[in-house]
């Protein structure tokens, strides 16, 4: 979600019995709703009930929500400044096939099967807005002006072209659902195609396909409390940002903490508009937590609006505490970069907290990095045979190849979309030989015994037979 492709690491849900809807375009007019080597889309974990759904027309809703525009009193933004630090935080794609899956799932489901074809759900692009030096949101319309719907916290896929190759690339929305208008906010990632590309080369006026939405980490599924602590890191503020606006807009009872933490002032994401939300909600607290505020203080200049706090450090278990004394009646939105989820996981782990509370999301590769950083150097050099029939592919591959990359490199029309386990695209068959794998998130019990595997999240051990469905 941003360069974000989402790979989720959620702990155990608390999900009784979420309902999974389909993601549609709502029709009626009526309100609205991330790459091997860019930032991979926000992966959420261990929710038994994944929330990959369609993205299409729909007939329109009786009515919109509409968000609090009602001025209320400045919020507070008091705190005691922190202690320590403990943690720092294919070519031939021409008839692409999409193997998505509904997944596992332990809910009630309402959903409707999944249905859609890339050729039904055009963007366009409507407005750009630079957000950091590096991140910008992209606002897109539905070329038939219809509405979005989809869960907050969840991400879309887009179909890219460049220089006449199709890319798939999921990326988290910013905005909120039932709306007409679909905010994607996205990071330039060091030598990330699409992302990049996106950037320098996405203007007015020009269209994408959207190919579905999907995502377990969102605040439909995950049974929460009233009281609730959004928890980000640098690009992770953009599905904690939907959840938040989404919140605001129809829990007028809900109590929301938002810790959002940076660099420094200049990479912090939605800065204007959390300021905003925090004039119009009183039940809105925001802290930012910038590793050097050098300068920051220029924020809060204008005292006719309402500043935000912020403290200089990492997040730690004394910051935590301090800032949220309640925490433990709390239920925890976080999703940032693997460390610093892992160092907030643990905070909550030694605090006592009920992690039956307790959801996020990560931008982390599924793949073992050190693995295929040893696999490029030609540190492991043993071959093995990958053997495509659909696709008259038999190629040697090195033994603990990635296995959507091997399959990339030999042509074969797999989608990765999120390349971090999570939205299901990359869903193949092996039928000889085996895989290592690191998630297996959006497969059934029932897919898993049959051989399915996520290509992206699989590392090819011995000679190898695959079969894309
Ligand atoms: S590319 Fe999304 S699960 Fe593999």
């Amino acid at each position: 979600m941003s360069s974000n492709t989402p790979s989720s690491t959620l702990s155990p849900p608390a999900l009784s019995s979420p309902v999974l809807k389909p993601l549609k375009l709502n029709s009626s007019g009526l309100g609205q709703s991330a790459t091997s080597k860019e930032k991979p889309a926000p992966v959420s974990s261990k929710l038994p009930a994944p929330t990959l759904s369609t993205l299409k027309l729909s007939t329109p809703k009786p009515s919109s929500p509409k968000l609090s525009t009602s001025k209320l009193s400045p919020p507070k933004l008091s705190f005691t400044l922190g202690g320590s630090s403990s943690a720092k935080p294919a070519s031939k794609l021409a008839t692409p096939k999409l193997n998505f899956s509904l997944g596992k799932s332990t809910a009630k489901v309402t959903m409707a099967p999944a249905a859609w074809s890339p050729s039904t759900t055009s963007l366009v692009l409507v407005k750009r807005e630079l957000e950091t030096h590096d991140s910008m949101s992209f606002t897109f319309a539905a070329a038939d002006q219809a509405q979005f719907d989809f869960k907050p916290g969840q991400f879309v896929t887009l179909a890219v072209n460049i220089d006449g190759k199709t890319h798939y690339r999921a990326y988290s929305i910013s905005s909120v659902p039932q709306q007409k208008q679909l905010r994607l906010t996205i990071k330039r990632v060091p030598d990330g195609l699409v992302s990049n590309w996106l950037a320098d080369n996405l203007t007015i006026g020009d269209s994408l396909s959207a190919l579905n939405i999907a995502g377990q980490f969102n605040s439909t599924d995950c049974a929460h409390k009233s009281k609730l602590l959004l928890i980000s890191a640098g690009c992770g503020i953009t599905p904690v940002m939907s959840i938040a606006k989404t919140l605001l807009a129809h829990n007028s009872d809900a109590d929301i903490e938002f810790l959002h933490c940076a660099r420094d002032k200049d990479n912090v994401i939605f800065h204007d508009e959390m300021q905003t939300l925090l004039a119009q909600h009183k039940n809105f607290n925001v802290q930012l937590l910038l590793e050097n505020s050098d300068g920051f203080a220029s924020f809060s200049a204008n005292t006719d609006n309402p500043s935000l706090s912020h403290q200089t450090g990492m997040v730690s278990s004394e910051v935590i505490q301090q800032l949220y004394p309640d925490l433990k009646q709390r239920t925890i939105f976080l999703c940032g970069p693997v460390g610093f989820m892992k160092a907030v996981e643990n905070i909550a782990q030694e605090s006592d907290f009920d992690m039956a509370n307790f959801f996020q999301e990560s931008f982390t590769p599924a793949a073992d990095n050190t693995q295929q950083e040893q696999i490029s150097s030609g540190a492991t050099a043993t071959s093995v045979m990958l053997h495509v029939p659909d696709f008259a592919v038999e190629a040697e591959v090195i033994q603990g190849s990635l296995l959507l990359d091997a399959l990339e490199k030999h042509g074969v029309p797999v989608i990765g979309a999120c390349r971090a386990g999570v939205c299901g695209s990359c869903k193949c068959k092996v039928t000889k030989g085996s895989v290592k794998s690191t998630s297996t998130e959006t497969l059934t019990a029932a897919e898993i015994e049959q051989g399915f595997v996520l290509a992206c999240s699989s590392t090819v051990e011995s000679d190898l037979a695959v079969a894309l469905s």
